[in-house]
């Protein structure tokens, strides 16, 4: 048996704020018993629901020497599905009513801890790990740490580090000074071929430079990380690891994602009956959100962190000729920069019964949106994977997304002549280009029902569960431990 444990700042079902949570709540369950034994250890929030923090249990707690101070560090531990997950507990740093808060250096510090406790809590646990499993830069200290701090001890010896990046846009960077202060490391790590990046300290470039392999959630993005445009800065240390940095594209759990089973959409249906049947959910919907009631309408959600990566300044750019023209219903449910929720809520102001605009968090609606709509759209900047694409496939609801990372990975473009393709999409960053793309898929809805439906099939067709993913981690897992 190989143990691993996954390191992350998110995990759902206890704490969520994006797809990082999804994968590091179905990813584990998903790898192969009989040879792995995966755990998961993420902080304990004081905002997790009480319903999660009431499954917690205490394990055991200790003082760690942190900044210099001597810091609580409690263990707590639950089990889900078969897996066992750990919470790192201190009020100080993992209180508030947000998983992170806007104060970087405070975030810093505060993950800084966390990886230290993580490792500092190891032999305590009873679970040797194999490999240590990171997760995005509130990780990346974890394998720096290790090798300075605990390798010399006996218990640690041998372990590997794989480092995971779900979003390389964030980095965890500030001032070297006062990394350094905070962390405790020597100057050593501070060089440009460690930690010190363009004179700024960097936590995920520590993790790059120190992790004995490094992953990424698709092949395209794996492959545009390594350029200047999506590199962030950090694509010259991607090339020179380029051996050692494969791309594993995300699967989503069939189980929480099941229009047959889904207990948060109002009504049911399958790949065999969803064009008897989806349409009942698009007209609880419409009921719902006070929208139009027509079955008629092509119906297009969006279900997204309203941020610059999803591409909300090309959607911005183009919602009067689109809404002020178009016969659409469009739905949207997410929180983000004040900018595209303003957009939104003014838009759903104007164009009142046709545009929909929900700006706050929920699972059960965001459900019942990739069930509703006819059509989901993702025009994003950069998308590392993307989730929301998979989770629309599955629920029949077919895909507008620009070819970028795990998108262009993901959803195989219409092909009228062959009749393949399971969404629609286009290449560069531009309003009209996106427009022109929407406009090819409502007239596809419009004028040729059984084309758009061939199209739901074969999306509804496609498996991105986790099934190959997983083999593709545990090979690697193997590879590694050799
Ligand atoms: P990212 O991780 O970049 O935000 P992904 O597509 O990988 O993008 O994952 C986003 C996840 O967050 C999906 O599970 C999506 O359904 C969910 N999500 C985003 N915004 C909301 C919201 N406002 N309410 C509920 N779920 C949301
Ligand atoms: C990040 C990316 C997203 C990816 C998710 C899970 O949040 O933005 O594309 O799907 O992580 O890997």
């Amino acid at each position: 048996m190989k143990n691993v444990l996954f390191v992350a700042s998110e995990g759902v079902p206890f704490i969520k704020t994006g797809g990082l949570a999804d994968v590091v709540g179905s990813l584990p369950k998903c790898i192969d018993k009989r040879y792995f034994d995966v755990r998961v250890i993420i902080p304990k929030y004081t905002c997790m629901k009480q319903e999660w923090k009431d499954k917690l249990t205490f394990k055991t707690s200790f003082y760690m020497d942190f900044h210099w101070k001597n810091e609580y560090v409690g263990i707590l531990e639950a089990e889900v599905d078969g897996v066992k997950y750990y919470f790192i507990d201190n009020e100080m740093y993992f209180g508030g009513f947000k998983p992170y808060g806007s104060d970087t250096l405070f975030e810093i510090e505060k993950f800084a801890f966390f990886s230290k406790a993580v490792l500092s809590a190891l032999p305590l646990l009873d679970f040797k790990p194999d490999i240590i499993h990171c997760h995005d830069w509130q990780t990346g200290l974890v394998p720096v740490y290790l090798q300075e701090r605990f390798q010399g001890n006996d218990f640690f010896h041998g372990i590997r580090t794989v480092m995971t990046i779900h979003n390389l846009k964030f980095q965890g960077k500030w001032d070297t000074k006062s990394i350094r202060d905070i962390t405790g490391l020597p100057e050593y790590y501070f060089m440009p071929d460690k930690l010190e990046c363009y004179k700024d300290a960097n936590l995920l470039k520590g993790g790059l430079v120190f992790a004995d392999a490094i992953t990424t959630v698709s092949e395209t993005y794996a492959e545009e990380i390594k350029t200047d445009f999506y590199g962030e800065g950090l694509n010259g240390l991607l090339c020179a690891r380029a051996g050692d940095l494969r791309g594993i594209v995300n699967g989503i759990d069939y189980d929480d994602f099941n229009p047959e089973k889904d207990t948060m959409i109002t009504h049911h249906y399958n790949a065999m009956n969803f064009r008897k049947e989806k349409i009942k959910n698009k007209r609880a919907l419409q009921e719902e959100l006070g929208l139009d009631k027509t079955d008629k309408t092509m119906m297009i959600g969006i279900v997204s962190r309203l941020t610059d990566q999803k591409g909300l300044d090309l959607v911005s750019y183009i919602m009067d000729e689109w809404c002020g023209t178009d016969n659409i219903q469009l739905v949207v449910l997410g929180t983000g920069d004040e900018q595209y929720e303003n957009m939104f809520r003014h838009y759903d102001w104007k164009y009142h019964g046709k545009v929909s605009a929900n700006i706050y968090y929920s699972e059960d609606l965001s459900h019942r949106v990739y069930a509703a709509c006819d059509a989901f759209l993702m025009p994003s900047l950069f998308e590392p994977c993307g989730l929301s694409q998979l989770m629309a496939l599955r629920y029949g609801t077919v895909p507008i997304v620009r070819e970028t990372g795990g998108l262009k990975d993901t959803v195989e473009p219409y092909n009228e002549y062959e009749s393949t393709g399971t969404g629609f999409s286009f290449v560069n960053y531009n309003a009209h280009e996106m427009l022109s793309c929407i406009r090819y898929a409502e007239k596809v809805y419009y004028e040729n029902k059984r084309e758009w439906n061939k199209i739901v099939d074969r999306g509804m067709g496609t498996d991105y569960s986790w099934h190959v993913s997983a083999m593709k981690y545990q090979e690697m897992y193997d590879w590694l431990i050799g």
